[in-house]
């Protein structure tokens, strides 16, 4: 979970270096900290955001490595923050990942060597000390510390008077980027994306020597080549272009999105689905049941996928919170397609939910965000969501995008499987390419939903209920309130408040109400009632005006059938911003939270 960045070139090193931490500053911003190496090594650490972190000032240096921290081991103080460096100070190392040895390695090192922090990184340098003293080579060093490492990582190594950096990663990710007189290192290519689309994925297993103009990588100590490939962002579209932060920048990005997700993907003329999928139309024929895997967000577009498969796919559907999956319970793995939802591709939750699966003998399928993440490169097949860069912590363009491209799968798998209507297949397919029209009539609202916000925003706990796929979004509406505003906020099925959660119903605890088309509007008019008279205020979100009487104010939603939860959900990403915002929270960088979640 953490950021890795790093920079060999002809350029002063430490604000490049700097500059990519601050890219990387929303896969965590606990800690933060630079090496920057020539004939010696300088450390420069902070505890804190890297705002606190002054650039470094060395301007003869055009080699340096930088870390922004997510603590997993050790609280966020300067000495558990990266790079860590061994007894003789004269080696640096940043990790992203968790070295699962690291007591025992550190037990065995301990008698020789001194330590300053808590981590279970501080292990690696020490080791590379041990065995840079048999006077081999930093790759060869690097390369025989890997072995003694279990666990995941993604390590970027510098030592004084040796030349550029080893890089060496094991199931996190790490990516090297590529312009004409210098090579870039990222955890992802936010990291380096105003300098370089051109990148290099590296695989599980692989290390690399990095120099200004070379980059050797091995895998199993034998020299080997990855593609390079030139990436459709540029810097703007990971800047803020203006917007006060990430997530409202994103929050206006959904037409946009909704359209690359769909884009080449609709036949216009009819209404065939492409997504380019290589599963073959056989096996998908003959699948008997499909469980999706995911976490957080990417659970609740799971969700909301899972009725559109049973429906239109007529296949049996489950979703699981990925850190919870275990593929038990008799079911025939070749007859059950496993579908991975991830936007970052790196969650190691669903990663390792992914491999249970796999071990078990069943297909996968990753539906992502991030092309060249792990998933992509674990999973029989991927369906990228196309979203493009999302860098504020809570997710919001991806969790549309995610539904969007899951509502065309389930066309495309109805189709395969010859279970959906022509008439079905047009009607949702409307819904589809009508999303980013009627996402546009939200944000147009935008000004209103910021006023009533503003005038909930002196609540500290707020209930959201809806039915059927209103439920998801409820969930969904409720987790980005919680995570950015600190607010207690739940999500529950309509039907559910009267078995227990009524009894925290009071006139200080707003209600949001789904009431758009499809998620049994009526039934939820009902409860909204039973709040109402318990004297709790009411937001309902709606499409039909005559819902409008029961509610104290309305989000209107445009009609636009099975899709209208998605686009109700878009009002209410607006309303938790709006409410952190009042609260000046830190929306894009949440307390205790980061982007991808690299830890199970
Ligand atoms: O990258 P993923 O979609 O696998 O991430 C899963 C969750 O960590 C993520 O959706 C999280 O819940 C969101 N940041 C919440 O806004």
């Amino acid at each position: 979970m953490c950021g890795i960045t790093g920079y060999i070139g002809t350029e002063p090193a430490g604000e490049i270096v700097h500059q990519g931490l601050k890219n990387l500053e929303y896969r965590g911003y606990d800690s933060a900290g630079i090496a920057l190496t020539s004939d010696t090594l300088s450390i420069h650490k902070t505890e804190g955001e890297v705002d606190e972190l002054p650039v470094p000032s060395r301007d003869d240096v055009d080699c340096g490595i930088g870390h922004t921290r997510w603590s997993t081991h050790g609280e966020p103080t300067t000495e558990n923050a990266h790079p860590h460096t061994d007894c003789t100070g004269d080696i640096a190392v940043v990790h992203n990942g968790i070295i699962e040895n690291y007591d025992e390695l550190k037990a065995s090192l301990r008698a020789t060597h001194v330590f300053e922090s808590e981590t279970d990184t501080e292990v690696i340098p020490h080791l590379i000390e041990d065995h840079l003293a048999d006077d081999i080579s930093l790759r060869s060093a690097v390369q025989r510390t890997t072995e003694q490492l279990e666990g995941s990582y993604a390590i970027a190594v510098t030592a004084a008077g040796h030349d550029g950096v080893v890089v060496a990663r094991e199931d996190s990710p790490l990516l090297l980027g590529h312009s004409d007189d210098a090579t870039y290192i990222g955890s992802d290519a936010t990291a380096f994306i105003e300098h370089t689309n051109r990148v290099t994925y590296l695989e599980s297993g692989d290390l690399a020597k990095l120099t200004a103009d070379t980059i050797t990588i091995y895998n199993d100590g034998e020299p080997v080549t990855r593609d390079t490939e030139t990436l459709d962002w540029d810097a703007d579209a990971a800047g803020k272009s203006g917007y006060e932060h990430y997530m409202l920048k994103e929050i206006h990005e959904q037409p946009r999105a909704l359209r690359q997700a769909i884009s080449g993907r609709v036949d216009d003329l009819s209404t065939s689905v492409d997504l380019d999928v290589d599963l073959p139309a056989e096996y998908l024929q003959s699948v008997e049941e499909i469980q999706i895997i995911a976490c957080g967000t990417s659970y609740h577009a799971g969700l909301y996928a899972a009725d559109l498969l049973e429906e239109h796919a007529d296949v049996r559907t489950s979703v699981e919170i990925a850190s919870e999956y275990d593929f038990t319970g008799g079911r025939d793995p070749w007859r059950t397609l496993v579908v991975a939802i991830t936007q970052s591709g790196e969650t190691a939750d669903t990663l390792s939910a992914l491999r249970e699966a796999e071990r078990a003998g069943a297909r996968t399928l990753a539906l992502t965000n991030t092309l060249g993440s792990t998933v992509t490169r674990e999973a029989d097949d991927t369906v990228f969501i196309r979203a493009g860069p999302e860098i504020g912590v809570a997710a919001t363009k991806t969790f549309v995008s995610q539904v969007a491209t899951a509502t065309l799968l389930a066309v495309y798998l109805g189709q395969v499987r010859n279970t959906l209507s022509t008439e079905t297949a047009s009607e949702l397919l409307s819904g589809v390419r009508d999303l980013p029209g009627a996402v546009q009539q939200i944000l147009d609202q935008e000004n209103a939903i910021k006023k009533t916000a503003q005038e909930y925003a002196g609540s500290d706990a707020f209930f959201y209920i809806g039915r059927r796929s209103g439920y998801p979004v409820a969930l969904e509406s409720a987790l980005k309130l919680k995570e950015i505003s600190y607010d207690h906020a739940e999500g529950f099925p309509s039907g559910e408040l009267k078995h227990g959660p009524l009894a925290l119903v009071t006139p200080d605890t707003p209600v949001i109400a789904l009431l758009t088309a499809g998620t049994a509007p009526k039934k939820t008019l009902n409860n909204v009632k039973e709040v109402k008279s318990r004297g709790a205020p009411v937001i309902g979100v709606s499409s039909n005006p005559e819902t409008t009487s029961h509610v104290d104010t309305t989000f209107d939603v445009p009609n636009c059938g099975p899709m209208e939860p998605v686009v109700a959900n878009v009002a209410l990403q607006l309303f938790a911003y709006y409410v952190a915002d009042e609260k000046d929270r830190p929306i894009d960088k949440p307390r205790n939270l980061a982007k991808s979640v690299t830890v199970e």
